[in-house]
């Protein structure tokens, strides 16, 4: 059975929800806010779980040498051929987000939409993070996007969410996580049932394995890491006077700039 990461276009239109070029905004905007004045301008970087590579394509677009990295092979022969189509060049390698070696470095690293949910163990989130501290150059950033906390531990948890999308005429309806969907109370992990509709018609059906983070084990991965610190901390994409702090009740995501130390 084909999974909704080997079905590119379909996870792309899902998630279409998101307005990439403001969010790519932002993340230029935290490097002015939080790099060095004597790093200068970001030249490269690399987005890691990239599946589709929205960002890093429109980060290429805006004159970046960007690079995306993922394990799965449809996603990245996708995010190859949409950068071709749209005449920007991007670097794709299949690879883990645990292990990778590139053997240089890059002004920013990022990860979006709680692609690190795939990371299913504290040791599998410190490999991460220490891959990503070698990979950053001096003064570069690694910004990563989680789910906020609070979808999990609020007061009115939330196991799923659904949501209807349309893009150049064609409409998915989305349940990511279904109500009966449990997170596992010990090992903090849930099997979300995932069900995209295309036009009313055709359905991809998936069971995604989520990891659940809280902002204090992100801390612990981080300390045990090493050589990464955390210069700051959103709620959201909004910056200047439309910043989200991670604390602020409409805080929904858990973005988090790491810097080296
Ligand atoms: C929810 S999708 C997010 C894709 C992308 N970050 C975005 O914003 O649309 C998660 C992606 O993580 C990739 N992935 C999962 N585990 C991985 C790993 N260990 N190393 C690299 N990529 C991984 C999957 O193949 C999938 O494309």
């Amino acid at each position: 059975m084909n999974g909704i990461y080997d079905d590119p276009w379909a996870y792309e239109l899902a998630c279409s929800f998101r307005d990439v070029p403001a969010e790519a905004g932002v993340l230029l905007r935290w490097c002015a806010e939080h790099r060095p004045e004597s790093a200068g301008p970001v030249r490269t970087v690399l987005e890691l779980a990239a599946g589709p590579a929205e960002h890093a394509r429109e980060l290429a677009r805006r004159g970046l040498t960007a690079t995306a990295l993922d394990l799965n092979p449809a996603m990245c022969a996708y995010a190859a051929a949409e950068a071709r189509r749209a005449g920007v060049a991007l670097e794709v390698v299949q690879d883990d987000m645990t292990r990778f070696d590139l053997g240089r470095r890059f002004d920013l690293v990022v990860t979006m939409l709680d692609s690190t949910s795939h990371l299913m163990t504290l040791d599998a989130f410190v490999a991460h993070l220490r891959r990503v501290a070698a990979h950053l150059s001096p003064g570069g950033l690694y910004i990563v996007e989680m789910s906020h906390p609070r979808d999990r531990l609020g007061d009115d948890p939330s196991v799923s969410t659904g949501w209807t999308v349309e893009r150049d005429g064609v409409q998915a309806t989305v349940r990511w996580g279904e109500p009966t969907d449990r997170l596992d109370p010990v090992t903090q992990i849930a099997d979300d049932h995932v069900t995209v509709t295309i036009d009313g018609d055709r359905v991809i059906r998936d069971v995604v394995p989520y990891r659940f983070w809280t902002a204090t084990e992100l801390d612990a991965a981080i300390r045990l890491a090493g050589g990464l610190g955390v210069a700051g901390r959103y709620g959201d994409f909004g910056a200047g006077a439309d910043t989200v702090p991670l604390t602020d009740p409409g805080a929904w995501r858990m973005i988090t700039v790491l810097r080296p130390v």
